[in-house]
């Protein structure tokens, strides 16, 4: 008789402890994250599922120029908002960043195309951040407001009509790793008869 494959495997259990045990990072070490290990983490993340395959992303990889002017017209763009001071913290929160991603998803005249697309590039982003936390290195992913102002695409090269941005992402080698919970699995599952 042929036995039914087990799936209490070591394997799958080292993969589950990757899936819960990722964490969004803040605080790094300035230890450097090797090129090609970020261009195999982009290269997996696009193995994602995306309706119709139609590869709806970009993955845009700011050098050190770049990265200055998006912390500038973050500072002052968080200097106007709030206060100076602000402006002057973020500037040097964002400048102990090691490691600068932008992943953009190309925009639709079809909605629910637009959406599904969005949905792809969300799926690429966690494929992108499980590969890197599974070689050690955290990441941060962040919508905030500078990813939708008009400088930041030109900062970028990118044109807001054909793109939008689905998350800029930090990462680099933890320095603290955060805890995290979530809610007990019976107050999401739904069994229905
Ligand atoms: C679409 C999206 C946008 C996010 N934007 C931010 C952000 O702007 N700032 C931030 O601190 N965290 C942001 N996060 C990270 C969440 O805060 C984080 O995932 C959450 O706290 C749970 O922590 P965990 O990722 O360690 O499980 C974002 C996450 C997602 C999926």
């Amino acid at each position: 008789m042929k036995k039914e494959p087990s799936y209490e495997t070591a394997e799958l259990r080292e993969f589950a402890r990757v899936l819960r045990g990722r964490r969004t990072v803040d605080q790094y070490l300035q230890t450097k994250v090797p090129d090609e290990l970020v261009r195999e983490a982009i290269e997996v993340a696009t193995w994602a599922p995306n309706h119709y395959v139609s590869e709806p992303w970009r993955f845009i990889l700011p050098g050190s120029e770049t990265v200055e002017r998006i912390i500038a017209l973050n500072a002052e763009m968080v200097a106007a908002s709030k206060t100076p001071d602000h402006g002057e913290h973020k500037r040097r929160v964002w400048q102990e960043k090691p490691g600068w991603l932008v992943v953009t998803c190309r925009r639709s005249d079809d909605a629910l195309r637009e959406r599904e697309d969005y949905a792809a590039c969300c799926a690429a982003i966690q494929n992108l951040t499980l590969y890197l936390w599974k070689a050690g290195v955290g990441s941060k992913w962040t919508t905030g407001a500078v990813t939708r102002d008009p400088r930041f695409f030109d900062i970028i090269g990118s044109d807001a009509d054909a793109e939008f941005v689905v998350g800029m992402l930090w990462y680099g080698y933890p320095k603290v790793t955060p805890t995290q919970s979530r809610r007990p699995l019976d107050e999401v599952v739904t069994k229905l008869p």
